[in-house]
């Protein structure tokens, strides 16, 4: 008879660094992509010296899918179920004991289906791939918090809402090393996967996050909301600024303005204090204001003006009069019925052409080697605004200013903020494309930039999940 891994050639790959034992659930799809690099694996030492030496704690995608128990199978085939903002917001108002628990069971279901989808994802990438080190350090990650979660039962009382926000905080801590390793991962990876397809996992498991973080957090908000001494049930909450992680009303020159002032620091710490830094002007629709995650915004804004910044700091050194002042940066706001877009324009010189084809892409560029060892040296990221770390002390959010409340994370993590990681541009437009809006960027050579920034302005849009396709990105 044949062995087990011939007789079923065109579906299984046996799995060499598993006993024996493990073959029957170690069968997993070999994709005509997997095929062929198998094949150029033997015949490319370069590849091959990929290999890594780590041994993946592999679990193939039948464990979720065909042959697993049906308590597992069935979180694969759950639907997330989108949230939009003003959801979140009607979860907090008139807040209840019945409104938290019935937030908390939400949550619980919601966050190992979730999770189970990215799972699968990552079931299906090429072996070598899923084994780089990195990728699978988050694989481990994810299946921990998957069979953490789907392990909580329903949520009846308080006291088990305790225990799913201590599981929801331990799960958000473990995570802050998501982001680095990924992009540790898809960079060592390159190559061995087409950079489109990367960049699309890569995406989808970014936008996943989110989605993910964003719900935890806003259920350990409204908890915290619950158990402080001024909340009475049922008071309704709606005066308040804040519901939860949901800033109701914000107003986008405040937050420009904050998210300036924090940036020009920076640029000074990084560039020393005599260094010139550019104004940052503000003009067009004032008043304009949307519901939004503040974190959010706050990320988004802050990469463009810290690229806008430097860029505008490095040309201006170079000019034949670098004691003069720098050409401003001018934010203009437009608000229009449905959005309200931010425009920023800097004449930082523009982007460098040769960057320019790699700007949205995690895996790629002529700068990969020098963003790995810059990764290399940032262990823990939330992707905050508030994590950039200047003179041992971290900006505040106006978050965190206005409502005595921050992100739990964001005090966790820290990264030095002239360190270039590659990940500003294509990190923001995944936050900014979550919420139903846009991030586009126009290069004029040899003058500078304008960035453009759309948001949804009725907060009611769902996360970007609503069909079939874009399900998969949750
Ligand atoms: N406003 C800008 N002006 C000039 N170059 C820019 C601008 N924004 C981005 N870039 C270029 O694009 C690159 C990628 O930007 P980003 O994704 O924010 O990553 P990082 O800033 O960490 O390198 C930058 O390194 C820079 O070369
Ligand atoms: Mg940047």
């Amino acid at each position: 008879m044949l062995p087990f891994a011939v007789q079923d050639a065109t579906k299984t790959l046996r799995l060499t660094s598993r006993p024996r034992a493990s073959i029957i659930t170690a069968r997993i799809p070999v994709s005509p992509l997997l095929t062929s690099r198998l094949i150029a694996d033997r015949n490319n030492s370069n590849i091959t010296s990929k290999r890594w030496s780590h041994t993946a704690k592999w679990r193939p995608v039948q464990v979720l899918d065909e042959y697993g128990p049906p308590a597992l199978r069935l979180w694969v085939v759950k639907e997330a179920r989108p949230i939009s903002l003003r959801q979140l917001m009607v979860f907090g108002r008139s807040l209840t004991e019945a409104r938290l628990i019935s937030s908390a069971n939400y949550v619980r279901t919601e966050l190992p289906t979730r999770i189970a989808h990215r799972i699968r994802d990552m079931q299906r990438l090429p072996y070598v791939v899923v084994t780089n080190p990195h990728i699978s350090d988050v694989y481990e990650l994810y299946y921990t918090a998957f069979d953490t979660f789907r392990r909580i039962r329903e949520v009846k009382t308080l006291e088990d809402n305790e225990h799913l926000c201590k599981e929801i905080s331990k799960m958000l801590r473990a995570h802050l090393t998501v982001i680095p390793k990924l992009a540790m991962g898809i960079l060592e990876c390159s190559g061995l996967m087409p950079a489109a397809e990367l960049d699309h996992f890569m995406n989808t498991i970014l936008r996943s996050r989110i989605s993910r973080r964003v719900i935890a957090e806003q259920h350990l908000a409204l908890t915290e909301t619950f158990n402080s001494h001024w909340f009475s049930p049922g008071a309704k909450l709606s005066e308040s600024e804040f519901i939860g992680e949901v800033f109701i009303k914000c107003i986008a020159k405040d937050v420009i303005e904050h998210c300036a002032k924090a940036v020009q620091d920076l640029a000074r710490s990084a560039n020393g204090p005599d260094t010139k830094i550019p104004e940052i002007r503000i003009n067009g629709h004032m008043e304009s204001s949307f519901p939004y995650i503040l974190s959010h915004l706050e990320y988004i804004i802050g990469e463009l003006l810290r690229n806008s910044v430097q860029a505008v700091i490095e040309k201006h050194q170079k000019s034949k009069d670098p004691s003069s002042n720098p050409p401003p940066i001018e934010v203009t706001l437009c608000e229009a019925p449905q959005h309200v877009i931010i425009r920023i324009s800097d004449q930082g010189g523009g982007i460098p052409r040769d960057i320019l084809p790699y700007l949205w892409s995690f895996g790629k560029g002529p700068l990969k080697n020098q963003r790995l060892e810059n990764l290399g040296q940032v262990p823990l990221m939330a992707a905050t605004l508030q994590e950039l770390k200047v003179n041992d002390s971290k900006l505040t959010g106006l978050q965190s200013q206005r409502s005595g409340h921050d992100s739990s994370l964001s005090s966790l993590a820290t990264r030095p903020p002239n360190l270039r990681l590659g990940m500003g541009l294509p990190l923001s437009r995944v936050y900014a494309e979550y919420w139903a809006g846009s991030l586009e960027l126009h290069s004029l050579e040899g003058y500078g930039v304008d960035a453009f920034l759309q948001i949804s302005k009725l907060g009611n849009k769902n996360e970007q999940l609503a069909t079939r396709a874009a399900m998969d990105a949750v």
